[in-house]
């Protein structure tokens, strides 16, 4: 008996810590569901192998749109798309090889898709590097800001016409909560002064918002919408370069923070919702202010030069 008490009371705050963090989780967490059909729409998801940008994948098949998955690792691609196509009645989904740590591969990419695909309704610039050891792309620049910022202007730079040709298209950037502690570095955009690998990454997410606010008012008018997103504070493998007792931390209390399927839902909101207005950042499934550094546009327009410059491209 005695231990019946016990043990009942020990369910009883078991459930009651539970609940507690249920509570905790919904603050962080919107649920989110749409029932549009995405039938002949083609998508682009950079990343796809993991973590958000596998269930953006998988999201997108059940609505019946065409996926290609722009991964850089073909072993994992083929294998998130095999878990899709388990997990997805007669998912279309493609795999394509992409690493946006160099320059070559993304032009081989973008030419493959004008060669195999008659068009391209959603380009999903998801992939991510976060907070690394310093190196530097094939290209020689640092590789989060290399990665996450001008690799995905390079290749949506390429993608442009076929988004053009395709309109009504969108464009989606995955950026970040942590984006306003963020800074553009212009006197040392590749950290070659100094590097640290917290503050390459925050640049490179403000980058994500700053690039999304230029190239919506620059694509606008050809029926082409650009949207910045934060999906959250979502447990995958991004952390894989953290120390490892964060690592550890951010493990054990991976239960509080979402999903990779909650990651996805701003992404993905972002992806059908109708009318949303172009030039605009998401968080939890609506629109969100961002920080006052992302809003100037002086230092978007700046950003865009400095990119085509490096990148050595024209893009008016
Ligand atoms: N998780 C979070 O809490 C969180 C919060 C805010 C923003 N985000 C953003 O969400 C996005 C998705 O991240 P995630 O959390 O889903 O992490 P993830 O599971 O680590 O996914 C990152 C993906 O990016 C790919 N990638 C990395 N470098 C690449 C390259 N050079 N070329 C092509 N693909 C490359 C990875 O491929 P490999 O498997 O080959 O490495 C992987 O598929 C990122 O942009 C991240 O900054 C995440």
């Amino acid at each position: 008996m005695r231990s019946f008490e016990k043990d009942s009371s020990c369910w009883f705050t078991c459930n009651k810590a539970f609940e507690k963090m249920n509570v905790l989780r919904g603050l962080f967490t919107k649920s989110w569901s749409s029932d549009i059909q995405l039938d002949g729409k083609t998508a682009i998801v950079t990343g796809a192998n993991s973590g958000i940008g596998k269930e953006t994948a998988k999201d997108l098949a059940k609505r019946g749109a065409r996926v290609i998955l722009a991964c850089r690792d073909m072993e994992k691609a083929e294998q998130a798309a095999s878990d899709i196509s388990r997990d997805v009645e007669n998912a279309i989904v493609v795999v394509r090889k992409l690493d946006l740590a160099d320059t070559k591969s993304i032009c081989d990419f973008a030419e493959l898709i004008y060669n195999t695909e008659k068009s391209l309704h959603l380009l999903i610039n998801n992939a991510g590097v976060a907070i690394c050891p310093y190196s530097t792309t094939a290209d020689g620049f640092e590789t989060q800001f290399g990665v996450n910022h001008l690799g995905h202007f390079f290749l949506t730079f390429l993608l442009m016409d076929l988004l053009k040709h395709s309109a009504p298209s969108r464009v989606i950037n995955v950026s970040s909560l942590v984006h306003p502690m963020g800074k553009i570095h212009f006197e040392d955009l590749n950290s070659e002064k100094s590097y640290h690998p917290v503050k390459a990454y925050v640049q490179s997410k403000l980058a994500n918002i700053l690039f999304t606010r230029e190239l919506a008012s620059r694509v606008e008018e050809m029926g082409v919408s650009v949207y910045a997103v934060d999906p959250g504070l979502v447990k995958t493998e991004i952390i894989r370069h953290l120390k490892k007792p964060l690592q550890f931390f951010v493990k054990t209390f991976g239960f509080l923070i979402k999903t990779s399927a909650e990651g996805a839902y701003t992404t993905l909101y972002c992806a059908v919702t109708p009318d949303l207005p172009t030039g605009t950042y998401y968080s939890n499934c609506a629109m969100a202010p961002c920080s006052r550094a992302a809003n100037d546009d002086n230092t978007a327009s700046r950003l865009w030069a400095v990119s085509c410059h490096l990148l050595g491209i024209r893009w008016k």
